[in-house]
């Protein structure tokens, strides 16, 4: 049987080097608290408990983008959940980060910097490549072991992912052990009823895949956020670009057009589409208007409109089993939760199986006052919770696996 080394495996006083996936929502450069960091402090509070001295790894936004930034802001708001101080370098394996590892002492917590501000970090590699990076062969020796509680990152072939566990004793967190368990029963589970899967956010990539490997497994795929805006760019209306300063669309639409066109086509009747979008009319106030009244895109559309959920909740409630992952909209403002907010008191409200899943979707729950229970299961993954359920296996808990 396989299985992970946990934190029951672990001896207590020891040096730790811990990957978490704080990965979050940045909002006119402020990060924002979320379920990732509420989950992670679990994990990070057993550690300072057992006197390790530990050092935390994470990741924040890819280069270029605006989510790109610095982790100070995300040591505070993991402090206030997990109640301990969490220090701060703005380094993450050179000669300071090595000085405040160094310095350490039993239950200290220090966050590094951004691990994807390292060269070697982000180039999808072999573990056995990432484990030779001076990034891995710099850090390793100042610990004595490795703990893994991303599993929202593990579909990542990144150093600081697979590289440590070929180098070092490395041990699953309570976060890993717990998403993985979910998520891998799930995975197995048959329904005879019908399936239906919520698709939304803001990477097209991710839905195409998850719709390519579950096609067999779902029913009916409800579309929203950009995807949704993408696929009704493929059926001919004039949505899924580019206005103003934006630049969600188009790069996606030229990278992933022949896919999105294709699986239109051969999957038509498994997927529904808005019928209306919702956009900030001229007095800051909601608005709608039918896709096939759009003549020229000349607004971002920040939620799908309140016909599509008198469409999508008759769907949802006649359901077996529910997945969702990501969201129908710009939740995070009330204006335009109305389509992610829609699906999810649909679900709650049936008596169905239901799983919901992406880094962001999960806080829509809280936001609006519904409970976790009301759901089988809430991951903080995105990627890699569908890919899981895809039967895919994970590279980051490969490495981790022993027979
Ligand atoms: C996530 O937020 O889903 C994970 O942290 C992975 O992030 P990425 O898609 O930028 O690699």
């Amino acid at each position: 049987m396989v299985s992970f080394q946990t934190l029951d495996d672990l001896e207590d006083g020891q040096r730790v080097l811990a990957r978490l996936d704080l990965n979050s929502p940045v909002e006119d450069g402020e990060v924002q608290d979320n379920r990732r960091f509420e989950r992670h402090a679990e994990t990070v509070r057993e550690l300072a408990d057992a006197d390790h001295r530990v050092a935390l790894m994470a990741h924040q936004g890819r280069p270029g983008r605006d989510t790109f930034v610095s982790l100070e802001q995300h040591a505070d708001i993991l402090a206030d959940h997990a109640g301990v101080d969490v220090g701060f370098v703005a380094d993450t394996f050179g000669d300071e980060a090595l000085d405040a590892i160094e310095g350490l002492e039993a239950g200290d917590v220090l966050l590094l910097e951004n691990t994807r501000m390292c060269d070697e970090e982000l180039p999808e590699e072999e573990p056995e490549v990432k484990a030779e990076t001076d990034f891995v062969q710099t850090l390793a020796p100042a610990f004595d072991a490795y703990v893994n509680d991303a599993y929202s990152a593990a579909h990542r072939s990144h150093a600081s992912l697979v590289g440590f566990p070929l180098v070092m004793d490395a041990y699953a967190g309570r976060v890993m052990e717990t998403e993985y368990e979910a998520n891998t029963t799930i995975a197995e589970k048959e329904f005879d009823g019908r399936v239906t899967m919520v698709v939304g956010g803001t990477k097209a990539t991710d839905v195409i895949d998850v719709m390519t490997a579950l096609d067999e497994k779902v029913d009916d795929f409800l579309l929203g956020g950009i995807a949704g805006e993408l696929f009704l760019r493929a059926d001919g209306y004039a949505v899924g670009r580019d206005v103003g300063d934006m630049d969600l669309f188009d790069e996606q639409w030229e990278a992933n057009q022949d896919k999105i066109e294709s699986m239109l086509a051969e999957h038509r009747d498994q997927i529904t589409l808005a019928v209306d979008l919702a956009y900030e009319d001229d007095e800051g106030d909601r608005a709608e208007v039918a896709v096939e009244d759009i003549e020229e895109k000349d607004t971002g559309y920040l939620d799908v409109g309140s016909e599509t959920v008198m469409t999508y909740s008759p769907i949802i409630r006649d359901s077996e089993a529910v997945f969702v992952k990501g969201a129908l909209g710009m939740f995070e403002d009330e204006r335009f939760s109305v389509g992610t907010v829609g699906a999810l008191e649909a679900i709650a409200e049936t008596d169905c199986f239901s799983v919901v899943g992406g880094g962001d979707t999960s806080r829509a729950i809280e936001m609006y006052g519904m409970s976790e229970a009301e759901f089988d299961h809430v991951s903080i993954a995105g990627g890699a919770y569908i890919r899981a359920l895809t039967g895919e296996s994970l590279v980051g808990v490969d490495v981790l696996l022993q027979d």
